[in-house]
This record gives C-alpha cells, structure tokens and sequence, in this order.
C-alpha cells in the first residue's frame, strides 16, 4: 500500500455512480428504472477495464446512508445485486475477475450475505482485475472497524502504538493497490463518505454524465485527465526542487 503508480495509468479506479434517478426521470421513468440501467452498464465497463489494464475497479453500488431511501427503491437495489452476483459473475469470473465485496455485510438479508460469501469464494483466485462493490459502505464505518480489527489482530496492544501503516493493513481494501483516480457521475462534487482514508492522494474527477450514459468513452476521457495529472503526494514539482 506504500507504492505509488506512475501518473499515467491508474490501477485502482473507484466509482460514484451518481444520476440513475435523474436519467430516469428524464426518460419520465420511476427510478428504479435508472438503477436497472446503471447496474446493466456495469459489465461492459469491468470488461473495459479489464483490457486496459486495470488492476482495481471499486464501485459504490449502496452506502450505509442508503437505507434511510424509500423501502421499495431499498428493495430494488438488492435485487438488483442479488441478480447481477447471479447472472453476471459467470462470465466475470470466466475473464478473470475477483470480486470483493467492502462493507458492513452482515446488515444484508442472510440469503444475499451467502450469495456475496459464494462469490467472493468462487472468484477468489481470479487474477485478472479486482472489483470491489462497496455495498453498506461508509469510509467512516471502514476506519472505525479497521481499528477494532487491529485490536482483535494485537489483543492487549498499547493503542499508541497503532500507526498509520497497522490501519491500512485493516481497511477493507487492504489487499488492493492505493487509489489512483476517483470519479463521480452526476454533477455533484463531493466524496459522500465512499474511500475518505484511500482518497488521500487520489485525483478527484467529476463530470456531469449521469451513470447509465457514463460508458467506455466517458471513461476513456476521465483516464486521458488523469493521464495530465501531475501527482505529488505532498511534495514540491520536480522542477521546483531542482531550483530550491
Ligand atoms: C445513485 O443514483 C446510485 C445509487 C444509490 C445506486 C447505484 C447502484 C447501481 C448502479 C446498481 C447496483 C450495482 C451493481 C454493482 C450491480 P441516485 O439514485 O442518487 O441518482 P439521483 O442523484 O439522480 O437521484
């Protein structure tokens, strides 16, 4: 989790698909509609990723805020995982996909707790690309479990000597590369509780695309922004150094 990448090519790309609801209001929709739409275009973008390259695709599919939503959008967007882990992870895992599944699952319904545990199982040794759907997810939530981890992992240790390193080691993307690149759809510009400690350094993109319209192309132009990004984790530019 200490290295970092070269700028023109993230490995670890996280998601906010902000705008199902507004798409479908503008197709006059329920939007519920927008949610179907936005999980359909889900596959094609993995696939995408997978032939750039991609090492990590991390998407916010539901956030520990999401319960307070009506109770029937609620239950739509857990159908709508429960069948694409249903219908889609057979041809994801065929082309190598691992997926995770970050979050506080123990929230979900068992019969979908079981479901995620199986396909995580069955994808585990997949090589290919890790994605992560974050689903009963809050950054806040993550750090807040990361230390009662660490406590369970070193039991009777001095919480002084907790460092940043221990923590990451318990964050639920331990296992993944550093975060490179953030999008968010939708034409909001905020991080809304998704990766708050992985966004440390990680370049922030917003477009105005909403999710179900946001496909190959409009990530290709999100990557050829990053690929202009100049990234410094803190540190003067090159040039700057030179003279000092
Ligand atoms: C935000 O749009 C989107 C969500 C809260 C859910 C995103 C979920 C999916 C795309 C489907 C499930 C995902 C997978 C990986 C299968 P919004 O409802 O806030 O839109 P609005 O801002 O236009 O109202």
């Amino acid at each position: 989790m200490t290295t970092h990448t070269p700028p023109t090519s993230p490995r670890h790309i996280a998601i906010i698909m902000d705008g199902n609801g507004r798409w479908a209001q503008k197709q006059h929709m329920p939007r519920t509609v927008g949610h179907a739409k936005g999980a359909a275009g889900v596959k094609a973008l993995v696939q995408h990723c997978t032939k750039l390259g991609i090492q990590c695709l991390t998407l916010f599919a539901f956030s520990t805020e999401n319960w307070s939503r009506p109770a029937d959008e609620v239950s739509i967007l857990m159908n709508l995982f429960v069948q694409y882990l249903e219908k889609e992870m057979g041809a994801l895992a065929a082309t190598g996909v691992r997926l995770k599944v970050i979050g506080d699952v123990a929230g979900f319904a068992p019969a979908l707790q079981s479901r995620i545990r199986a396909a995580e199982l069955a994808t585990q040794n997949n090589q290919t690309i890790i994605l992560a759907v974050a689903a009963n997810y809050g950054g806040q939530w993550d750090v807040v479990q990361a230390v009662k981890n660490w406590q369970t992992a070193n039991p009777g240790a001095d919480l002084h000597s907790l460092t940043q390193a221990h923590l990451a080691q318990h964050l639920s993307t331990a296992d993944m590369p550093d975060l490179d690149l953030l999008i968010r759809t939708g034409g909001e510009q905020r991080i809304s509780n998704f990766l708050l400690w992985q966004a440390a350094y990680a370049e922030l993109y917003f477009t105005d695309v909403l999710w179900p319209e946001f496909g190959e192309s409009e990530l290709n132009k999100a990557l050829h922004w990053y690929a202009t990004r100049e990234r410094r984790f803190g540190k003067v530019p090159q040039q700057r150094k030179e003279i000092a």
